[in-house]
C-alpha cells in the first residue's frame, strides 16, 4: 500500500550520504573510530559517564540485566503496554517478568502503585519504559526502587535527550537502554546504545559485546594488541562504524528534530481539542518528550471499532500502528499472564497518528478532519 501520509519517514539528507561514503572511504566499516566518536558524543549529551554501543536496544536490555546480576529465579517488574523486546530481555537472563499496569488512559506510563503491590521476595528489579518519548514518574519509581533494595534499568527506546527533573532519561536508573532503529528519533537502521553512570557495568558490558574477548579486532589491527584471551561468555553484540557515522548526523540534527515535533503535536492537540470521542495522553507533561509518536485513545470504545477507524484512515491513504499489543496476552507470555486491565484497554484502543519532522501543518490537518470522519 503506498500512502499519501506514512506513519513515518525518515530524516535522512546528503550530510548522511557524506557520512557513510566517508566511512566506505576508510576501509573501515566494523566497530571503530566512529562508533567510538558516537558512544562519547551520546554521553556527553545526555550527561553520562559511560555508553556503549550495541547492535540494538534488544541486546542493550539484555546486557543491563546481566551485568547487574539478574539471573534465573529473580523477579523483574515491567509493563506490559511495551515492545515485546522489553519483557523478551528478562527471560533472556532467566529471570521472571511480572507485568505491572499503566497509571491511566492520559499516562501510559508504569505505574508506580501497582508496582509496590507486585513487590514479592524474588523482586530485583524494575525495567521502566518511558512511552513515547514520555517519562515514567521516576521520582516514585526510585523512591520505591530505593526502599526495597531494587534496581531500575530504564529501556529509553523512545526517548533519547528526554528529561525528568532535569535529568535526561535513561541516566536516572542504574541503566539506560535506547534504540536506533530505522523509524526512532535517531534511525541508523538496527542499533542500540546502553548507558550508566557505573564504569565497572560499563566495561562488563563492553567486554560481554565481543565474545568476551580481552582485545578488539580494530585494537589488533592498529598493532595495539596481538593476542587476545577470553574471559567471560560473551556475544556478538557490536555495533559498526556505518551505523555510527548516521548515528554522529542524526544525534547532531536530534534538537530541531524534536523541536519540530514538539510544534506538531502542538498543532495535533488545537486540532484534536473538541474532540469528545478521544483521549489524548500525556497533556499534562512531566519534563521534557522527545515525541517519539503521536498516540490517541478512543473511549467507550473496543477493538473492532478501533480496526474500523483506522481502516478508514487508511483507505484515504493514512497510515496508522498500535502502541502496543499487550505483551502479558502473546502466546508464550501465557504463564506470566495477569490482570491489568488499564492496559487492555489500552491496548484495545490506542491509535498511533503519523508524526515526523517533515509532516505538514495542512497534512496534521487532513489528518484530523479524516479522524473525525472516521469517529462520525
Ligand atoms: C520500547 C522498545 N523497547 C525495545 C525495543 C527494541 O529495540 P531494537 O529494535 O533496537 O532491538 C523497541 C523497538 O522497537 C522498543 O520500541
Amino acid at each position: 500500500m503506498n500512502y499519501t501520509i506514512p506513519l513515518f519517514d525518515l530524516n535522512y539528507d546528503r550530510e548522511e550520504e557524506q557520512a557513510v561514503l566517508d566511512v566506505l572511504r576508510s576501509k573501515w566499516v566494523s566497530l571503530g573510530p566512529r562508533t567510538e566518536a558516537f558512544e562519547q558524543e551520546f554521553a556527553a549529551r545526555l550527561g553520562v559517564q559511560k555508553a556503549v554501543a550495541l547492535s540494538n536496544c534488544t541486546v542493550a536490555l539484555h546486557l543491563a540485566l546481566r551485568v547487574l546480576g539478574i539471573g534465573p529465579g529473580d523477579e523483574v517488574l515491567c509493563p506490559s503496554l511495551t515492545f515485546v523486546a522489553t519483557a523478551n530481555a528478562i527471560q533472556y537472563v532467566g529471570a521472571v517478568p511480572v507485568f505491572a499496569d499503566i497509571v491511566g488512559y492520559e499516562d501510559l506510563t508504569l505505574d508506580p502503585e501497582d508496582i509496590v503491590e507486585r513487590i514479592g521476595e524474588k523482586t530485583r528489579a524494575i525495567m521502566v519504559m518511558h512511552y513515547g518519548g514520555f517519562p515514567c514518574r521516576m521520582d516514585r519509581i526510585m523512591e520505591i526502587a530505593a526502599r526495597y533494595h531494587l534496581q531500575v534499568i530504564e529501556d529509553a527506546s523512545h526517548a533519547p535527550t528526554a528529561e525528568y527533573g532535569g535529568q535526561k532519561l535513561g541516566t536516572i536508573g542504574q541503566g539506560g537502554c535506547f534504540s536506533f532503529f530505522s523509524n526512532k528519533n535517531i534511525g541508523v537502521g538496527e542499533g542500540g546504545m546502553l548507558v550508566t553512570n557505573d564504569p565497572s557495568l560499563a566495561d562488563q558490558a563492553r567486554l560481554l559485546r565481543s565474545h568476551g574477548m580481552t582485545s578488539l579486532s580494530y585494537d589488533r589491527a592498529r598493532g595495539h594488541s596481538t593476542a587476545y584471551d577470553v574471559v567471560a561468555l560473551g556475544y556478538n553484540y557490536r555495533f559498526d562504524d556505518l551505523r555510527a557515522a548516521l548515528g554522529l548526523v542524526q544525534l547532531k540534527k536530534l534538537p530541531a528534530d524534536v523541536a519540530r515535533r514538539d510544534e506538531l503535536r502542538r498543532h495535533y492537540l488545537e486540532r484534536l481539542s473538541p474532540l469528545p470521542e478521544i483521549i489524548v495522553p500525556f497533556q499534562q507533561q512531566r519534563g521534557r518528550s522527545t515525541h517519539y509518536i503521536f498516540p490517541i485513545l478512543l473511549k467507550d470504545s473496543n477493538p473492532d471499532r478501533r480496526e474500523k477507524v483506522r481502516a478508514f484512515l487508511m483507505e484515504r491513504g493514512i497510515q496508522t500502528s498500535v502502541h502496543y499489543p499487550a505483551v502479558h496476552r502473546f502466546s508464550i507470555y501465557e504463564k506470566f499472564r495477569t490482570s491489568l486491565p488499564r492496559t487492555e484497554y489500552a491496548a484495545d484502543n490506542e491509535i498511533t497518528l503519523p508524526l515526523y519532522g517533515s509532516l505538514s501543518h495542512s497534512q496534521v490537518d487532513l489528518i484530523c478532519n479524516t479522524l473525525k470522519d472516521a469517529l462520525s
